[in-house]
């Protein structure tokens, strides 16, 4: 175990479920009543975040639920003329409290860049919204030793924006591009060499490292969930399709509570 792992700090861990563009109004209502009823105690937080047209449906239904919900996505920009946008504190007016930036979807497919990536991390704690900052490597990238550089690149991008104090706000999720939507998850020690490596990098940079929650994303199922938990700096999940089923989030949430 290294020094920061051993730092007597408690971090809650943290089960975030992307529902990426899945859903309807009949789907998500069952799905909601369903993690409602799942949602007991436990020592975990819970966070799901809808399309943004579903938002207000599942801030309604988890009203009094320790289930807190989340957008997938947020612009760099207060208001104006951007059209199909959608800002910071529009999400927050609604009742969101976190968001996810950065997805490798964003990235790849949108061609959100690490600047742009920072400017949504800003405006996201400007507007007292939580951040879950995604990261991570192609399989290329990792084939060609350069995981560990990729992720660091990202990470730099928004710490040198943002500067040490206000990046340590921010919740980090390290997504393998290859590892996402494949079933084929990093293993627990792959996982945890990034992570540790993270949180090594951020403490370089002046981040109050041991204190900001490492999440880990990528094929997480009910019965891989625990030996990712079991790792020293993985701190929860970010997690798409398993948490489009009711058992599938809610036992990785008791894992979760239980590691
Ligand atoms: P899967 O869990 O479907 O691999 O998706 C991971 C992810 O991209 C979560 O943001």
């Amino acid at each position: 175990m290294n020094d920061l792992a051993s730092v007597l700090v408690v971090r809650k861990k943290l089960v975030v479920g992307n529902w990426k563009m899945n859903g309807s109004l009949a789907r998500n209502a069952a799905l909601l009543g369903g993690l409602k009823a799942a949602a007991v105690g436990g020592e975990v937080e819970r966070v799901v975040c809808p399309p943004y047209p579903y938002l207000v449906q599942a801030i309604e239904s988890l009203a009094g639920v320790p289930i807190a919900v989340g957008a997938q996505n947020l612009s760099a920009i207060k208001e104006g003329a951007h059209t199909g946008e959608v800002s910071a504190s529009m999400l927050t007016d609604l009742g969101c409290r976190w968001v996810i930036v950065g997805h490798s979807e964003r990235r790849n497919l949108y061609g959100e860049d690490d600047v742009a990536v920072a400017a949504k991390v800003q405006a996201a704690l400007d507007a007292k919204l939580m951040p879950i900052l995604c990261v991570g490597e192609t399989l290329s990238q990792r084939e060609a030793g350069q995981a560990e550089s990729i992720v660091h690149r990202q990470l730099d991008g928004v710490v040198s924006v943002l500067g040490a104090e206000r990046a340590g706000a921010v919740v980090v999720a390290y997504e393998p591009v290859w590892a996402i939507g494949t079933g084929r998850t990093a293993s627990p020690e792959q996982a945890q060499a990034i992570h540790a490596s993270i949180r090594a990098f951020l403490a370089s940079r002046g981040v109050n490292a041991a204190e900001v929650r490492l999440l880990y994303g990528g094929s997480v199922t009910a019965a891989n969930a625990a030996s990712l938990f079991a790792q020293a700096d993985i701190d929860g999940a970010l997690v798409g399709g398993a948490s489009l089923q009711v058992e599938g989030f809610s036992e990785i949430c008791v894992a979760a509570a239980a590691s």
